[in-house]
């Protein structure tokens, strides 16, 4: 079932491989940003709205008929599983994913038991089933990285420096080891089990990584994420690697065990690709703030990162963040028009 998507150029772009039209999707693509989103979303918090399978498969599907992208990506969140084996959190409109206890000693280990996504999130996986019956682009399966999960549930909030996470991290290594241990196997049963139910490609969200040093990432980061990207990769589908301010670590984010990894505005394609190993391919990456200056600036900007890429085929273009609640989809709309356009010119 996987493989149905395997002549896409979505999914070809992710292998390196030849392909006609250069592949664009956005993070964050469906959301707030989208009127057609906020008029069915509801009021509850976000994990009402994905344990709605109905719902999150329509949320789903929004962007990619308003924009025709080359994928889709679950309606979800990189907390749900944490929250399905019953941690305690929520996700705050506004704010982001708060937890009540945060996880603060060897004792909050047993608060982590492993997922079980029959039971624990048959909602996810109905939703996978739903989207992949109904899509005509390859569906982007989706798990936080060891990291990222971590500092959300040792912060308790959404965090600017990552103080309360850095510092377990540097004064209990083994704790801190255990408990990403516990959140790479979760990650893993996640992931596969959206593979089993027919997701064509995975994305690890690494999405503060970037406030790490490299010698910190290698030693405190890098085996859990290793974990995780080996742990799905006999399944074959793409494996795609994400986080932001990674400039530094984009050596080390693919050495992870990525087919694709994924490069924030800050550091142009060309570097990017001199600082993975050969075969990796990039995906990026648009300031999704370009998006607020109009379609004439933005599109101009899409155009720099195609000519930055200079026809690589392992390129899936998108923003180097998530799209941001206040962009104006119609901007973007011209952005997907210009890359599958005008994208190939630069091709060899
Ligand atoms: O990209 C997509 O369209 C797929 C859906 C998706 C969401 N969250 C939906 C969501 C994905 C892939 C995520 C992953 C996620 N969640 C990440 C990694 C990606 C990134 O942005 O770096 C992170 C860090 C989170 C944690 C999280 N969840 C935050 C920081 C927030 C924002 C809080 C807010 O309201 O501004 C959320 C909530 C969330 N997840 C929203 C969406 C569409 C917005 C809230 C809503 O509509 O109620």
């Amino acid at each position: 079932m996987n493989g149905r998507f395997d002549d896409h150029p979505f999914i070809r772009a992710c292998r390196g491989l030849p392909h006609d039209r250069v592949p664009v999707w956005f993070m964050r693509q469906a959301g707030r940003s989208l009127p057609e989103y906020r008029a069915i979303r509801g009021t509850g918090t976000i994990l009402d709205a994905i344990a709605d399978p109905d719902l999150s498969t329509e949320i789903t599907l929004q962007p990619v008929r308003r924009y025709g992208v080359d994928a889709a990506i679950l309606y979800s969140d990189i907390v749900v599983p944490a929250h399905a084996v019953g941690f305690g959190l929520t996700v705050t409109p506004g704010v982001g994913p708060e937890v009540e206890h945060p996880f603060m000693s060897e004792a909050d280990l047993e608060r982590l038991r492993p997922l079980d996504p029959e039971a624990d999130t048959p909602y996810v996986l109905e939703t996978v089933r739903q989207l992949v019956a109904e899509l005509d682009v390859p569906l982007i399966g989706f798990a936080g990285a060891p990291f990222t999960v971590a500092s959300y549930l040792v912060e308790g909030r959404p965090s600017r420096d990552h103080l309360t996470t850095k510092s377990l991290m540097f004064a209990n290594e083994p704790l801190w080891h255990a408990l990403c241990d516990r959140l790479a196997d979760m990650a893993i049963t996640s992931l596969r089990s959206q593979i089993d139910n027919g997701a064509s490609a995975v994305q690890l969200f690494d999405s503060w990584a970037g406030a790490l040093s490299p010698a910190q990432y290698r030693r405190y980061v890098y085996p859990h994420s290793a974990k995780v990207m080996a742990g799905v990769a006999d399944t074959g589908v793409p494996r795609i690697h994400f986080g932001v301010t990674t400039g530094e670590l984009l050596p080390l984010m693919g050495e992870v065990g990525a087919d694709v990894v994924g490069v924030d505005w800050r550091v142009p394609l060309a570097s990017a690709r001199e600082r993975v190993a050969p075969g990796t391919s990039l995906q990026g990456n648009l300031d999704p703030t370009v998006a607020f200056a109009g379609a004439d600036i933005a599109c101009a900007a899409a155009r720099a990162v195609l000519v930055d890429n200079a026809g690589h085929p392992g390129h899936i273009f998108n923003l180097g963040h998530g799209v941001m609640p206040a962009t104006d989809p119609d901007v973007l709309t011209e952005v997907v028009k210009t890359v599958h356009e005008e994208g190939m010119v630069n091709a060899t």
